[in-house]
């Protein structure tokens, strides 16, 4: 270091006035950076405090534990993806809310910046690179975003990314945002504290000991703040240099008080805040996003069958699995009672006319009776109206295009059950076609479909696949009345 020893001098010398470890200060001004960096930390509780000092310093850890402690948030699911993506194998998790579409966008986005920067140089990230990606490989990236802190219309969510390779973690950073459940705001946890407490704030953390030998105050990241109710501030930071990794500065409430700016008391006073209750979301309409998983929308025609569906309900309820229904009017006016089970368990439904006639050879008029009859029969039966239709064998044209007055949703694979009646030969044959983003069409009404349920689905699943129904497929892409859809399009 040599020649710029004076500076690190100063800056450590600075730090020091801050610093409850005076005695490595005084060290670190001895002897200079360059021998701290090697020398060992002292032990330090990290909770122990220092009667002059008000805040606490933690030893350097891997990105702190002591601020995640992962809450439960009402209507909180998780998710998890491991995908190749260019050179590096990438596992990510994460948390959607049902309710905060806030929330779930800007998770979203998120990913799925981390998940393109991964990808070779002018390609994007695909769903099709998380199918079969359990080999390991040399690099690793680990992502995740988790709520930490949830309370009235605040929820804080703690983004992290690791990226290691053969010889250990090469980097690890953290942010934390905060989300408004009513108005969807997302922001930094920067935006907690006045712009001027800043330096401040980084001359405390160049105050713990491992960055002594690290006068980089000026480059420490101030972006993962997370709030408590208490009104303690917890500020993490990957300090460049530092052997020991991050590097968490806890400030009590009087200290956090009086850096905090007017969003950052917002924030404090609704972490106190009583929780507002958010509306329900129905399984089958539960935000998924098929840009960043691989999705199939598994779907069945021509039921409800009283015998055949609830078998069937039973094995994607088991699998945790998403479907729709394409139901006959006919078959829900004779099974109403099915029908009511299957929309109960919060699986889709859509129209698969009254009669099954081929739609293209009836007159308009009767093409049209026959979607409002069996809209008027699963709204008898469920209390819902179905927002996609299917016409029978796929027979439609513009005319019955225009008179349906519903997006008509086809399929992309069709495992022709109805035909082969044999699991040994549909099976394969949607495992054989199937890519991310398709329609699967099945039929419940098939004893032999049923029975061929289990291992499509563990299979899929192995894979990678999530099963999602068809709102879920196509969630952000419309789906326009009148419009073909065989699956979801790819992202541009
Ligand atoms: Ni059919």
């Amino acid at each position: 270091m040599g020649l710029g020893m004076g500076r690190t001098r100063g800056s450590a010398a600075a730090a020091c006035l801050h610093v409850l470890l005076a005695a490595i200060c005084a060290a670190a001004l001895v002897s200079g950076g360059d021998s701290m960096a090697g020398a060992p930390y002292t032990a330090l509780n990290s909770h122990e405090r220092v009667s002059s000092q008000p805040e606490t310093v933690a030893l350097p850890q891997p990105l702190s534990d002591a601020l995640d402690g992962p809450v439960e948030v009402p209507g909180g699911y998780g998710m998890a993806l491991t995908a190749h993506v260019g050179e590096r194998r990438v596992h990510a998790s994460w948390t959607y809310v049902d309710g905060v579409p806030g929330l779930n966008t800007h998770v979203d986005s998120w990913l799925l910046g981390l998940l393109d920067a991964a990808a070779p140089v002018g390609g994007r990230y695909r769903p099709a690179m998380a199918l079969n990606a359990q080999q390991p490989e040399g690099q690793e990236m680990t992502v995740s975003a988790a709520p930490v802190q949830a309370a009235g219309t605040v929820i804080v969510v703690r983004q992290k990314v690791k990226t290691s390779g053969t010889g250990g973690t090469v980097s690890e950073r953290s942010e934390t945002v905060y989300v408004n459940t009513v108005s969807g705001a997302v922001r930094g946890g920067a935006e907690l504290v006045r712009p001027e407490a800043v330096p401040g704030i980084q001359s405390r953390m160049v105050g713990v000991p491992a960055q002594i030998a690290t006068p980089v105050r000026q480059d420490i990241p101030v972006g993962d703040l997370v709030l408590k109710p208490s009104g303690e501030l917890a500020v993490s930071a990957e300090v460049p240099g530092n052997p020991g990794g991050n590097v968490t500065l806890t400030m009590n409430a009087a200290d956090a008080g009086a850096v905090l700016s007017d969003y950052g008391r917002q924030v404090l006073e609704q972490l106190n805040a009583a929780a507002i209750p958010r509306p329900a979301t129905a399984p089958a309409a539960r935000h998924v996003n098929c840009d960043v998983v691989p999705c199939a929308a598994l779907t069945y025609d021509d039921g409800p069958d009283a015998r055949t569906t609830p078998q069937l309900l039973a094995i994607l309820a088991e699998r945790k699995a998403q479907a729709t229904f394409f139901m006959t009017g006919s078959n829900t006016a004779a099974n109403p009672a099915t029908a009511k089970q299957v929309a109960d368990a919060g699986y889709a439904i859509g129209n698969h006319t009254f009669s099954h006639p081929y739609l293209t050879k009836l007159p308009i008029p009767a093409v049209k009776k026959e979607i409002e009859r069996t809209d008027a029969a699963i709204l008898a039966a469920t209390g819902s109206t179905p927002a996609t239709m299917r016409p029978p064998y796929g027979a439609a044209d513009a005319a019955v295009q225009g008179a349906v007055g519903k997006p008509l949703i086809l399929w992309a694979v069709d495992s022709l059950d109805w035909q082969s009646k044999n699991p040994a030969v549909f099976v394969p044959k949607v495992l054989k076609e199937i890519t991310p983003g398709a329609v699967v069409l099945m039929h419940d009404v098939q004893p032999t479909t049923i029975a061929g349920q289990q291992e499509l689905m563990s299979t899929l699943q192995a894979q990678g696949y999530q099963l999602v129904s068809v709102p879920q497929l196509f969630e952000g892409t419309p789906l326009v009345p009148g419009h073909v859809y065989r699956s979801r399009p790819a992202r541009q």
